[in-house]
């Protein structure tokens, strides 16, 4: 049995706030679109997988929280991938959400319901770092359990030959939780890397897009959502323009 220290949550008018990191899970405005618009959109992952090859595609998150890029992403992939193709996100969580508020979450996005009760149904054992086979076999869900760093190191360890596609760094603002947005991330981010591997990311922190670039990504600045002035976005350009 994984010993789990579980997110404490408080709900604030149907929103997931985190009393250990003082802020909230999603947008307040539009959680379901900000994720589709930062994570979804900037890793151009609709045109990637209209016509993508019998294969998998492998997306890794930092901070799984309460799985909404997990369903949006998925519910895309059935929509567009072919069938033959598998989904395999998987997400680095550090304090994860206990079932009773997966379900509380779940409930603000009604459109999302038919996946959502799925991955519920089986949330318990992902806590066991189980990985999961959802949505007719087309997704599979790996939630890792601790520090993103250590979580994306021991992948890497254990399957040396792994390879990640996309990138979803979210996992609160590096203001409130400076310890996970490190330089050692940004290294293992890249040592799973090929040169069409992308990322996104709601921050555009200097210090997070200086880190980037250093570890051999390329780092652009686009309009963030709604309030949000900025965000990034980028690919890995190999170790030869790394900083
Ligand atoms: C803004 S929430 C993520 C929202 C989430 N992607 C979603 O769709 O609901 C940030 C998440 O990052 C997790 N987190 C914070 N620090 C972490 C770390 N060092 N390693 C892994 N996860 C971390 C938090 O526990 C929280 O669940």
């Amino acid at each position: 049995m994984l010993a789990v220290t579980h997110a404490q949550i408080s709900w604030r008018n149907g929103l997931a706030y985190s009393e250990h990191f003082q802020d909230v899970y999603y947008n307040s405005d539009n959680g379901l679109l900000e994720s589709n618009y930062v994570f979804l959109q900037a890793n151009r992952l609709a045109e990637r997988w209209l016509n993508y090859p019998d294969q998998t595609f492998t997306i890794a998150e930092t901070g799984f929280g309460t799985g909404l890029n997990f369903l949006l992403a998925a519910k895309m992939w059935l929509a567009l991938a072919p069938k033959a193709a598998n989904l395999h996100f998987i997400s680095a969580e550090k304090y994860p959400l206990n079932p009773h508020d997966m379900t509380t979450a779940s409930q603000q996005w009604p459109e999302l319901k038919a996946l959502s009760d799925e991955l519920i149904s089986h949330y318990p054992q992902a806590l066991q770092e189980i990985k999961l086979n959802l949505f007719q076999g087309r997704v599979q869900l790996s939630l890792l359990l601790g520090d993103a760093t250590c979580v994306y190191r021991r992948f890497r360890q254990q399957a040396p030959n792994s390879k990640v596609d996309a990138w979803f760094l979210d996992g609160f603002s590096p203001a409130k939780n400076p310890d996970m947005w490190q330089a050692s991330l940004f290294q293992e981010m890249a040592l799973l890397a090929t040169p069409s591997t992308s990322f996104a990311t709601f921050t555009s922190a200097s210090a997070v897009r200086r880190e980037l670039i250093a570890a051999g990504f390329n780092a652009h600045k686009q309009a963030g959502f709604a309030k949000k002035r900025e965000m990034l976005y980028g690919h890995y350009a190999g170790a030869a323009h790394a900083a």
